[in-house]
């Protein structure tokens, strides 16, 4: 039978290895609650010194509403023929933000760089841009669009969506990612 309090019968040296392991409890307790409060409050400073690190996660996070494409150097090589580009984004799932890309087509048109999007009008499959036939092709139902995105053939109803951007830095951005 376990006895948890010290009896009057209890011999010295018994009550005193109880009164150690109470403060030892405490002291370990006390050191607990003083480290989780320290990680607390450590971590707002962790993560500044960290944070060049963590930058293009940053950059990831914001990307909701502006996402960076490519270089603007890298855009000025783009002509008449669409360019494919993968767009890194974030989207907010549940309790946690995903990181994923979506295609979108750049390509200039009297000089102008236009992006659109890379997704068919018809059901939302992803097209490509196929050079022997020098149409973007849906591989879903074979619809057709010229080199500007503009149905030529199959069961699309609309021609591609034109998507919005900006230049900041020397970089280009589209808007909204997770639209159009
Ligand atoms: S999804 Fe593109 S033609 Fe049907």
């Amino acid at each position: 039978m376990n006895h948890t309090a010290a009896g009057p019968t209890d011999p010295p040296d018994r009550v005193d290895s109880r009164l150690i392991n109470r403060r030892r409890f405490m002291e370990r307790g006390i050191f607990a609650l003083f480290g989780g409060l320290a990680a607390i409050l450590g971590l707002p400073i962790v993560r500044y010194v960290l944070s060049p690190i963590f930058g293009i996660k940053e950059d990831l996070a914001l990307s909701t509403q502006w996402a960076p494409v490519a270089p603007l150097s890298e855009m000025e090589k783009v002509e008449d023929i669409p360019k494919t580009f993968h767009v890194p984004y974030r989207i907010f799932e549940g309790w946690r933000y995903r990181d994923v890309s979506r295609p979108v087509f750049a390509v200039k048109e009297g000089g102008e760089l236009v992006l659109f999007s890379a997704y068919c009008t018809h059901l939302g499959c992803p097209t490509f841009w196929d050079l022997p036939r020098g149409t973007i092709v849906c591989p879903c139902h074979g619809g057709l669009y010229n080199n500007l995105g503009q149905v030529v053939g199959g069961p699309p109803p609309r021609d591609l969506p034109r998507l919005v951007y900006k230049v900041e830095n020397d970089v280009v951005y589209l808007k909204s990612p997770a639209e159009g």
